[in-house]
């Protein structure tokens, strides 16, 4: 499908026009941003990675009876989406303390939680992604009461979808994070990415961190792991 204008530049990905107005073109960027962009490197394989694996997830998730906006993968770092209107929410899940929850709360990181915990961030970089409480959501009116309720229904729906996944490779599921969009007639869909750079993955026998976390932290070269998980996902790193 013929590339057109860019409409839309984050951080690691670019949004392009394609001839159907309800399709878009998204090109997966090697830049790798944390702590709000303050952090940023350019890391050769990462943009061929997050697009193989997003494309690999979303086909599961989708088997499992769970849409989103993919429609195919077109080349190593590209891919096709329906076009959504982006709801500014992350959708955060939990099985495992770890990063801003452990700080947060002063939990181990490590420590499992009792049950899936789902929290709701605001999509804002000059506010650094708050966390909102039900009332905030209320207030801000981005999505009604019921809207609230299928987007944590939703996530938990993904979370057990996906530790299945991530179980049958050796891989626990400690959080995530998703984002949701309206398609021009109005339905939900999964949307965004979800890749290393959006999940905390450890390797389930040496709890190996395979994800973002090492970029974070300094903890080598990012992209060993990220080539784990799309290996054993079936992809091919090469
Ligand atoms: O930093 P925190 O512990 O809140 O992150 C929870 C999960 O959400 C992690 O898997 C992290 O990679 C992901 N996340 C993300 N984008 C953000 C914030 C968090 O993908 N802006």
């Amino acid at each position: 499908m013929q590339k057109g204008a860019l409409v839309y530049e984050g951080k690691a990905k670019q949004l392009f026009l394609t001839p159907d107005p309800e399709v878009l073109y998204v090109q997966y960027k090697n830049s790798a941003t944390a702590f709000n962009g303050e952090k940023k490197e350019e890391i050769e394989g990462k943009a061929q990675l997050n697009n193989q694996i997003t494309a690999l997830l979303f086909e599961r998730l989708k088997e499992q009876g769970i849409p989103s906006h993919f429609i195919e993968q077109l080349s190593p770092t590209e891919q096709l989406v329906r076009k959504v209107d982006i709801i500014p929410l992350e959708v955060v899940v939990r099985n495992i303390a770890a990063g801003s929850l452990a700080k947060r709360l002063g939990f181990d990181e490590g420590q499992p939680l009792k049950q899936p915990l789902v929290e709701f961030y605001y999509k804002d970089d000059a506010l650094g992604d708050p966390l909102l409480t039900d009332a905030h959501i209320a207030l801000l009116e981005l999505v009604s009461e019921s809207e609230k309720q299928s987007l944590e229904h939703l996530a938990r729906q993904i979370n057990t979808a996906l530790q299945e996944i991530f179980v049958s490779i050796g891989v626990t599921l400690v959080d995530f994070k998703v984002e949701f969009g309206r398609t021009a007639d109005g339905e939900i869909l999964l949307a965004d990415e979800i890749s290393p750079d959006t999940c905390r993955l450890w390797d389930k026998e040496t709890n190996q961190k395979l994800d973002k976390d090492v970029f974070r932290r300094n903890l080598g070269n990012l992209t060993d792991g990220y080539s784990i998980i799309l290996s054993r996902l079936g992809g091919n790193s090469q």
